[in-house]
């Protein structure tokens, strides 16, 4: 089969795209014909050994995976041959990656596409949309008619924070960095959309959450560079989600942060067992079912140009080129 891999860690230039053999499914893995893969920033960090998960080599890259099943391990209990699934957690801590033409994937990690939904739309909402849901609900307790903050409201993560927070009936704050972004962010029902450049961001997040009864979720999707900042518009017992910037080292204001009785709680999908994600892969299911979930997809390549799609995912989320809005999906 074709794939796109690694034998060594580094630059987007050691992605190969390639022949290497078809994987045989194992007992609880079913073998999956891909049908579209997006990239995630942690993709790039892989492939670079910032994140230590590439142990063998050749190493298919890719967390995440939308297609068909073609055959099935002998113990899986919970797909059929001709099923369409979607997941993601593939490249993680040994296992092999997605980005090819065929996918050796543990059934535990695959939730069901729903018929409506396409291959790249589950793709390109799979880690992202997992990722949001985790932050909202497992890690920030989330309840109906709060108010949330997201930086980044177009980006991968922020965008799914917007709609999985409107459908759970929060109130959402977005920033993003150009007015163009603004009404996709309006489109998925973010109440109130602010760029981030602004001098005067601070005194509208302010007046918004005045209006709406404070504020409750601060989810960063940024290195975090100002807890003072942040604790400082934050309501008592509100909650902060820290999950992006591993070289980030901010200081901690100690005081304003347990006088307000707040909480702050890090987390990385990766570590979420298959249980805790199954939970979110069925919400976004019923989510889509419902109307309320839109990945949004920036750049559609094929599978061979996977070291380009790279370079322009890493531009972006680490260069912060802006050249991308919405996910990169890439076909075999
Ligand atoms: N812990 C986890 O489990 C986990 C999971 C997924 C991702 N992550 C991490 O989370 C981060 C975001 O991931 P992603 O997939 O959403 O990336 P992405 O799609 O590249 O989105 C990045 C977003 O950041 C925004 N942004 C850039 N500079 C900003 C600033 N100064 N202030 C506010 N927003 C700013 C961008 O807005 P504009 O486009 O409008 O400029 C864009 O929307 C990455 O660092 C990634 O590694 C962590």
């Amino acid at each position: 089969m074709k794939a796109a891999f690694i034998r060594q860690i580094g630059t987007p230039d050691v992605i190969e795209y390639g022949d290497l053999p078809t994987p045989e499914p194992g007992p609880n893995e079913v073998l999956v014909k891909v049908g579209a893969v997006s990239v995630n920033p942690i993709d790039t960090y892989i492939r670079a050994g910032i994140a230590k998960m590439a142990s063998s080599f050749p190493y298919i890259i890719g967390c995440d995976v939308a297609g068909t099943i073609e055959k099935c391990g002998a113990a899986v209990t919970r797909f059929k041959v001709g099923d369409r699934v979607w997941g993601s957690n593939q490249s993680l801590f040994g296992r092999q990656g997605s980005f090819a033409e065929y996918a050796a994937v543990d059934e535990k990690w695959l939730y069901g596409t729903p018929a409506k939904m396409t291959d790249a739309q589950a793709a390109a909402g799979a880690l992202t949309g997992i990722t949001a849901h985790l932050g909202l609900f497992l890690n920030a307790g989330l309840k109906s008619g709060e108010v949330v903050f997201v930086n980044g409201g177009t980006g991968g993560v922020g965008s799914a924070v917007i709609q999985i927070a409107k459908a759970a009936g929060a109130k959402v704050i977005a920033t993003v960095g150009s007015a163009d972004k603004q009404a996709l962010c309006e489109s998925w029902g973010a109440d109130c959309v602010l760029d981030y450049h602004s001098a005067t961001l601070d005194d509208s997040i302010k007046a918004f959450t005045q209006a709406n009864g404070g504020l409750h979720v601060w989810y960063e999707t940024q290195p975090p560079a100002n807890l003072d900042r942040t604790f400082g518009l934050m309501s008592p017992r509100g909650r902060v989600i820290l999950m992006a910037g591993r070289s980030a080292r901010p200081e901690f204001p100690n005081g304003p942060f347990y006088v307000k009785d707040l909480r702050l709680s890090g987390f990385a999908m990766f570590n979420a067992t298959a249980e805790e994600q199954r939970v979110c892969g069925e919400a976004i299911n019923a989510l889509f079912e419902n109307g309320g979930w839109h990945p949004l997809i920036g750049r559609t390549m094929k599978l061979s140009e996977a070291a380009e799609a790279h370079r322009l995912q890493e531009g972006n989320t680490l260069q912060k080129q802006g050249t991308l809005t919405g996910k990169i999906v890439l076909v075999p």
